[in-house]
Parts: C-alpha cells; sequence; structure tokens
C-alpha cells in the first residue's frame, strides 16, 4: 500500500528524510514540514508565503483555479443572492445560518451595540480633520481596545462571541465618524431604527439631526436598491481565508495581544494599494486615464517592465482564471445601471480595459482578470460613497472575517507564536 507521506533528499550528502501529507477535505493537501528545520538543520524558504499554508481552518474556502469561494461550505454566489450580510456574519461565526428568531435576536444586538463611549468620539477631535479615514478607523480601533477588558475568556464561548458582536457593531460607527471628521461635520449617532447597512450610510449621508437632504417633496430617503447593492459588497468581502490582512490579525492574535488591536492590524495592512486599498485606486485610476482614447497608453505602460505603473484592479494571488466577487458585482452593476446613476464615463473606460486587457497576451498569460476592486468602485460612487471611504467599506465586510479567525486561532490548540526565520545574506 502506498504511503501518504513525501520524501526528500539532500543530493549533496545522499541523506533522506520523510514528511507526512496532510489531506485537506477540499483543495491542495500539505506536507507537515513541522520538524523540517530539527531534521535537516536548514529552514524552508518561501517569501510571500506563495506554497505556505500557515494554518489549519475550517472557515472559507477558495479554489483559485475554478474560481470557487466558499464561507462555511456555502458558495458565495448563494449567499449574495439569498442572504442578508448579517445572515453571513452569524454563518461565519457559527458555522451555520441563523434561524429566523435567532436572526432577529442578532440584528437587535447589533443595532443596540452600534453606539461609541463618549470617550472614544473626544479622540477623533485629537486627529487633523484631513485626515485619512483608514488611518483613523485603525487608530480608533486600537483605541476601542482601552474600553473593553473583558469577553475575551477562550474557555467560554459566549465571551469571544460578545466580543465578535460588539466589534461589527460599532464599526460602521467608527467608519462613519472617521469619514465626517475628516470632513469637519458634525456626527450622525446611529439609529436602532435602522438595519446594518441603511444605518451606516445614513451615518454617512444624514444632515444633523439625523435627517436626510430635504427636497421639494419631502425628506430624501435611501433606496431599497441602495442598501441591497452595499449589503451585498458587505457580504463578498466579509472573508477570504489567509490573505495579508487575516494572517496578520492571526500573527498579532498569536504574540496574545487585544483582538481589537490585531483587528487594527489588520486595517493597517488592508490599507495598501496591493491589497485592500486597491478599489480606491482603480477609480483614482480610471479618472486620472480621463478618455477611452487614452486607454491603449495605459495598457502599454502597465505592460512595461521598466515601468512601475500597474493596472488597479487586476491580477489576484489565489484566483488565476476569474474572481468570482467580481464577477456577481459585474452582474450587480448591469442591474444597478437602470436604477442608479452609474458614471457611465468611468464605466466606458473600465469597460475598454476590460475589453483589451482581457485578450491581451500580456495579460492573458499571466492569468489577469479584473478582481473585486475593479467593480466596487463605480458602484460605491453611485452609492454616494467618496474614494477615501471604499478601503473602509472593505474594512466593515472583512471585520467579521478577521474575528471569526481570530477567535479559530485563539481555538486551535496546535497555534504558537508566528515567528519566521531568515536567509542571511549579511557580513
Ligand atoms: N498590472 C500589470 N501587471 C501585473 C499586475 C497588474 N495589476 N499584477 C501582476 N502583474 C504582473 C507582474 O508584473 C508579474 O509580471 P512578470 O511575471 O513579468 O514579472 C506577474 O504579473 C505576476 O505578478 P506578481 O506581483 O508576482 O503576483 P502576486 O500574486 O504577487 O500579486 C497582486 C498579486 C494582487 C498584488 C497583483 O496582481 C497586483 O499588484 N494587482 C494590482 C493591485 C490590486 O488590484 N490588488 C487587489 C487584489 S484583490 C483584493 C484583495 O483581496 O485584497
Amino acid at each position: 500500500m502506498s504511503k501518504n507521506t513525501i520524501t526528500f533528499t539532500n543530493n549533496s550528502t545522499g541523506e533522506t528524510y520523510e514528511y507526512n501529507i496532510l489531506d485537506a477535505s477540499r483543495g491542495p493537501s500539505v506536507v507537515d514540514i513541522r520538524t523540517f528545520f530539527k531534521d535537516t538543520g536548514m529552514f524552508t524558504y518561501d517569501p510571500g508565503y506563495t506554497s505556505t499554508a500557515s494554518c489549519e481552518s475550517h472557515i472559507t474556502f477558495i479554489d483559485g483555479g475554478k474560481g470557487e469561494l466558499r464561507y462555511r461550505s456555502f458558495p458565495i454566489e448563494a449567499l449574495a443572492t439569498n442572504n442578508s450580510y448579517l445572515e453571513t456574519c452569524f454563518l461565519l461565526l457559527n458555522s451555520r445560518l441563523p434561524t429566523k428568531d435567532e436572526l432577529t435576536d442578532f440584528d437587535l444586538e447589533i443595532r443596540h451595540r452600534a453606539f461609541l463611549h463618549e470617550g472614544l468620539r473626544h479622540l477623533f477631535n485629537a486627529l487633523p480633520d484631513n485626515a485619512h479615514p483608514m488611518a483613523t478607523l485603525s487608530a480608533a480601533v486600537t483605541a476601542l481596545s482601552t474600553f473593553f477588558n473583558d469577553h475575551l475568556d477562550m474557555d467560554h464561548e459566549a465571551e469571544y462571541q460578545e466580543m465578535a458582536r460588539r466589534i461589527i457593531s460599532k464599526i460602521p460607527t467608527i467608519a462613519a465618524f472617521a469619514y465626517r471628521h475628516s470632513l469637519g461635520i458634525p456626527f450622525i449617532q446611529p439609529d436602532i431604527e435602522l438595519s446594518f447597512t441603511e444605518n451606516f450610510l445614513t451615518m454617512m449621508r444624514a444632515y444633523p439631526g439625523g435627517k436626510m437632504r430635504l427636497t421639494p417633496n419631502g425628506h430624501e430617503s435611501i433606496k431599497d436598491v441602495e442598501i441591497r447593492a452595499l449589503d451585498t459588497i458587505f457580504t463578498l468581502h466579509a472573508d477570504h481565508e489567509q490573505n495579508a490582512s487575516t494572517t496578520v490579525v492571526r500573527n498579532v492574535a498569536s504574540t496574545g495581544a487585544h483582538p481589537y488591536v490585531a483587528i487594527s492590524s489588520g486595517i493597517a495592512a488592508l490599507w495598501g494599494r496591493a491589497h485592500g486599498g486597491a478599489n480606491e485606486s482603480v477609480i483614482a485610476q480610471l479618472e486620472m486615464i480621463g478618455s477611452v482614447e487614452n486607454v491603449e497608453k495605459y495598457i502599454a505602460k502597465a505592460k512595461d517592465p521598466n515601468d512601475p505603473f500597474r493596472l488597479m484592479g487586476f491580477g489576484h494571488r489565489v484566483y488565476k482564471n476569474f474572481d468570482p466577487r467580481a464577477k456577481i458585482l459585474k452582474g450587480l452593476q448591469d442591474e444597478l445601471k437602470a436604477e442608479l446613476d452609474l458614471d457611465s464615463k468611468l464605466m466606458s473606460i473600465a469597460g475598454k480595459i476590460e475589453e483589451i486587457a482581457l485578450n491581451d497576451e500580456y495579460f492573458v498569460s499571466r492569468n489577469l482578470y479584473p478582481n473585486i476592486d475593479f467593480y466596487t468602485g463605480i458602484i460605491l460612487a453611485a452609492l454616494q460613497i467618496p474614494k477615501s471611504m471604499f478601503t473602509p467599506i472593505f474594512v466593515i465586510g472583512r471585520t467579521v472575517g478577521w474575528i471569526t479567525q481570530w477567535i479559530e486561532f485563539k481555538q486551535d490548540k496546535t497555534s504558537k507564536i508566528a515567528r519566521p526565520r531568515q536567509l542571511y545574506t549579511g557580513d
């Protein structure tokens, strides 16, 4: 009978080393090299972790070749179509969808926890009012840890679930306050009458007193289609297995720091253009390109190995065929075209880039396809959300994923402090 092991041979000494292969329930198996250094005196070398599984997980599964994404085994397409963001949060935290009563309780608790301590409100005044909302958001989430030192007992599920629900609930308020602070306009308090997503849009858009814009026909209302679109965007961002920011969250968790500090570190990691910051950069890039006639020039720059210019919203470390989240958003974009004021100029520039890149040998041979960030910007702009808030929107959606991964890390008896080694080439 064949053994489920792999043997490495050191060709300079002839020594062989045998390692177990651990089979995944879906996707690639892994070679268990935990004793490799002890056995061989050598480290493995894998910058960017392109071949490294850093943990065992049962939260999210991605098959990059097939363009498949599942949360707790549920395909993303089904969740985005049939379930709300809050149902998705419950699913990630509890490994199953809620019953009707459970959803009502979960929703009410999230509404009731959305306000911020007055002390935390003062933090915003200490920061310059032109601060980027991502910086303010990260600072405020770190500050949040100073207000909550309970619900950290990993032996009691009720404790850490409460801690998780609290951060999910407060993040939209912090994000909206960060935005309003960046404009120097008064904060709008959360309203328990409103759903998670409508509440966030209201805290962003409302006039002092929590009222929406006044028109000759009365107060403007937030359209159902807008709430549905943003809710879907939150669901599509809810988790994405061991990406850069989640890895940061787990690494901070491994040191024993407070979970909200781990999330604040995740926010900092997400801000970069190669990760969540790409959504802001996509729109900035489309605006810079300026017209369909200029697209070819910028495609040529993206292909030039001596030019650092990259097409924002293209390429992905894991998806090498298509990003299923991008496919859903493209569908949503077409649906919204009729109902919302989508920027037709930016859409035609984006359409031209897509058309050229999808047929160009450079992009095809490197498996570079539009990713989630390519499509979110145009939809978010139609929801009157300014560019600087695109990545904070990603944060709102992703917080549940980070906290679920933090809990999984803490429950994993094999987890250790993250401490990689190096190939030293200095003097
Ligand atoms: N435009 C032009 N060329 C590109 C691009 C791009 N957007 N992305 C990758 N390449 C080229 C790259 O130059 C390299 O070419 P060569 O083999 O000739 O050196 C090849 O494709 C492989 O690139 P890589 O940087 O080794 O790939 P990676 O897996 O390390 O990086 C990525 C993935 C997403 C960081 C990268 O594709 C990128 O910078 N994309 C633009 C930023 C972006 O849209 N980020 C959002 C990712 S999705 C949201 C999220 O999950 O955070």
